[in-house]
């Protein structure tokens, strides 16, 4: 798709569709909406001047509704995009508004698409707080580049609906102005890219993406973008005496990959960072398909299981932004893949396996394997020098139990840490609850023979009880855990958004790593 940034009035524009954004100011309750363009441009005000009055579109979040060859506009279509109240308005708002142009779009087969940037000063500041045009305009594109997403890669018959060009129409503005939009949307282009690799890796089935073709996929990424990738296996888990990871490997055909890439911020010649300046490490549950091992899951929905590596794929997304947004701050990925196996050679509940830490480990279920591969990650993170750790995993049905698909889980050793990632968050607009990761809970993977075990006694608290796994083995550095079980699949088509793999955590990890630029 060719992505265009333009200064310009927008009704001067030739285009199949233009879309403009629009807000509810009504304020009082039970106040009848009082839909408001947010465009300071004459003719796109007096184009939309009749239906705005009409009453029939009322600027909810999401709305739209599309008026053709409006007068005194170059466009051939007018679209109107509500974005909700105006009072609520974020950028949140904004990305999911051009991303609800784009799917409006897409099925008209209008494959030319310009926004219109919004202009919140259209409105008086008694109804919206300014917004900075950086991040606006980063949403706008990511809005739009992650609705443009259809998987439909497996279907004989599919047509290419993806856009041919997005447009961005800003007004003239000063340059300061301009450049702002311009930097954000760049970094807008290279977000969005990360997430859709993210999604078109969480998206292949198991038996086209085993891990060693997602570590064939990790490194040609790190080849584009200029990152030192290794991809090792079976060997260097028994070298490294990855016990835990190793377990989880052994059962099935498919060899383990170990992926480490690695990110070294380029500084001004005669600069480096600071001996103590922190290095990043992001850790990822790989599991390519998760069949539940010897405990076997039941076959209902199993084949959803192919999402398993959903965490590691939001790494590696995050790694490709990473090395193209440059941020001064080291930044180390370690992805553990492997496919969760019944078979002869499998491991079984009952069996002790000795982690890399030096950590036994009985085995109470073999379906909570992703704690097993992750203890191991987090473990060689640590030794390769990382000071933070974060981890991302569809670790827990107990997640998507207490939170549903909107919110993910967060889990922290750290206040300072998660307040960090809290903060990113803000930027990303992703929604991640914390939840309890606290020591009352450890007796619950205490083992009658081992150091742990890798379930708790009970179903209640699952998913505080995997983190606690997880604790483990971070030790004290200071760690920040994303269960993403729930929030990784879209079950259903939603207005911004396709049916399929989201990429969630690709942006709040992102920011959370720029967080500690130098
Ligand atoms: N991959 C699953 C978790 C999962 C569940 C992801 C639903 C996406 C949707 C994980 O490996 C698993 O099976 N966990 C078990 C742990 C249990 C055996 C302690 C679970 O949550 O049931
Ligand atoms: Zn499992
Ligand atoms: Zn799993």
């Amino acid at each position: 798709m060719d992505t265009k940034l333009l200064f310009q009035d927008a009704a001067g524009f030739a285009t199949p569709m233009l879309a403009v954004f629009a807000v509810d100011i009504a304020t009082a309750v039970d106040a009848d909406p009082l839909p408001a363009l947010l465009s300071t441009s004459d003719a796109v005000t007096n184009a939309a001047a009749k239906v705005m009055a009409s009453g029939e579109f009322k600027a909810t979040l999401g709305e739209t509704l599309l008026l053709h060859s409006p007068s005194g506009l170059k466009a051939e279509r007018l679209l109107l995009v509500g974005l909700g109240k105006s009072k609520s308005l974020s950028v949140n708002e904004v990305r999911r508004g051009a991303g609800a142009a784009v799917r409006t779009a897409k099925p008209r087969g209008v494959l030319q698409v310009a926004i219109a940037f919004p202009e919140d000063h259209a409105l008086s500041d008694e109804h919206l707080d300014e917004l900075p045009c950086l991040l606006i305009s980063r949403a706008v594109v990511e809005g739009a580049l992650l609705a443009n997403s259809d998987y439909d890669t497996y279907k004989s018959d599919r047509k290419d609906t993806a856009l041919q060009t997005l447009s961005i129409v800003a007004k003239e503005a000063e340059k300061s102005t301009r450049t702002e939009i311009q930097q954000g949307f760049d970094e807008g282009l290279i977000v969005a890219n990360a997430q859709n690799f993210t999604r078109s890796l969480v998206n292949e089935p198991g038996n086209v993406l085993t891990p060693t073709v997602l570590g064939e996929r990790a490194a040609a990424m790190c080849e584009e973008v200029g990152l030192k990738c290794e991809v090792y296996s079976t060997e260097k888990l028994h070298e490294l005496k990855m016990g835990a990871f190793w377990a989880v490997a052994q059962g099935s055909g498919e060899p383990p990959a170990l992926i480490v890439m690695t990110y070294e911020p380029k500084l001004e010649k005669g600069k480096s960072l600071p001996k103590d300046a922190p290095v990043i490490g992001l850790v990822g549950k790989g599991i390519t398909f998760d069949t539940g091992g010897i405990s076997i899951k039941p076959a209902e929905g199993m084949e959803k299981m192919k999402y398993d590596m959903a965490g590691a794929a939001a790494m590696i997304g995050a790694m490709r932004a990473i090395a193209q947004l440059k941020p001064k701050v080291k930044v180390i990925s370690v992805v553990c893949s492997a496919e969760n196996m019944p078979d002869g050679r499998a491991f079984k509940p009952g069996d002790v396996v000795t982690a890399m830490s030096g950590k036994t480990i009985e085995i109470v279920n073999t379906d909570a394997e992703g704690r097993l591969v992750l203890a191991d990650g987090l473990h060689y993170a640590k030794t390769l020098g990382c000071t933070h750790l974060i981890d991302a995993a569809t670790l827990t049905g107990a997640c998507v139990v207490a939170l549903g698909m909107l919110n993910a889980g967060l889990f922290s050793n750290d206040d300072e840490t998660c307040e960090k990632f809290q903060d990113a968050m803000k930027i990303s607009g992703e929604k991640f609850w914390r939840l309890p990761c606290t020591e009352d809970y450890r007796d619950q993977i205490n083992s009658q023979i081992a150091d742990i075990r890798n379930t708790g006694g009970t179903r209640w608290g699952g998913a505080t009880t995997a983190a606690l796994f997880l604790k483990e083995f971070v030790g004290d550095t200071p760690w920040v855990h994303l269960d993403i079980a729930g929030c990784a699949w879209n079950d259903e088509v939603k207005p911004a958004l396709a049916k399929g793999p989201t990429g969630i955590a690709v942006r709040s990890i992102l920011e959370w790593v720029r967080s500690y630029s130098a």
